[in-house]
């Protein structure tokens, strides 16, 4: 995930689906190409249907990294890691997101509309945008579950 203008595939459901819109506007914004899986508004949905749609294309290897929110971030955290491949982290502060890169390489970020406000839900998407993966001993970690357990 080296290249900063790859695009991004994101969801939510209705809880984040105001933050959803804005980091949406920001990344396009930066020039990154978005596909939005929805929702499309504040209708209640069913987080699931959302995080899969994500989960299981950054699993398939047809976008390199997706964003994904619900209230908490904790439903789509669930959802998404259940994908082999996914490393999908939640993030509520700035030094997550980048221990989130370095040493977890992941690959989705998950945030929550009800927790984080939208000025930190920005930065948190660009520290998890700019920062790199470490490698070394953090690939090796991760090759002892990236297939599962
Ligand atoms: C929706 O009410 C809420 O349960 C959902 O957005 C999320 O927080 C689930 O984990």
């Amino acid at each position: 995930m080296s290249d900063k203008k790859a695009p991004v595939i994101i969801g939510s459901d209705h809880a984040a689906f105001e933050l959803k819109e804005k980091i949406k506007a920001f990344l396009v914004g930066q020039g990154i190409p978005v596909e939005d899986v929805g929702t499309s508004g504040t209708e209640s949905v069913d987080y699931p249907d959302y995080g899969k749609q994500v989960a299981s294309q950054v699993s398939a290897g047809r976008f390199p990294r997706g964003i994904l929110l619900c209230g908490t971030g904790l439903g789509m955290s669930m959802v998404a890691n259940r994908f082999p491949g996914v490393r999908a982290a939640l993030c509520h502060d700035l030094f997550g997101a980048m221990m989130a890169r370095k040493h977890n390489d992941a690959n989705i970020l998950v945030l929550g509309g009800r927790v984080t406000g939208d000025i930190l839900a920005v930065e948190i998407v660009t520290a998890w945008l700019q920062t790199p993966f470490e490698n070394g001993r953090h690939q090796n970690r991760l090759d002892q579950f990236n297939q599962g357990v």
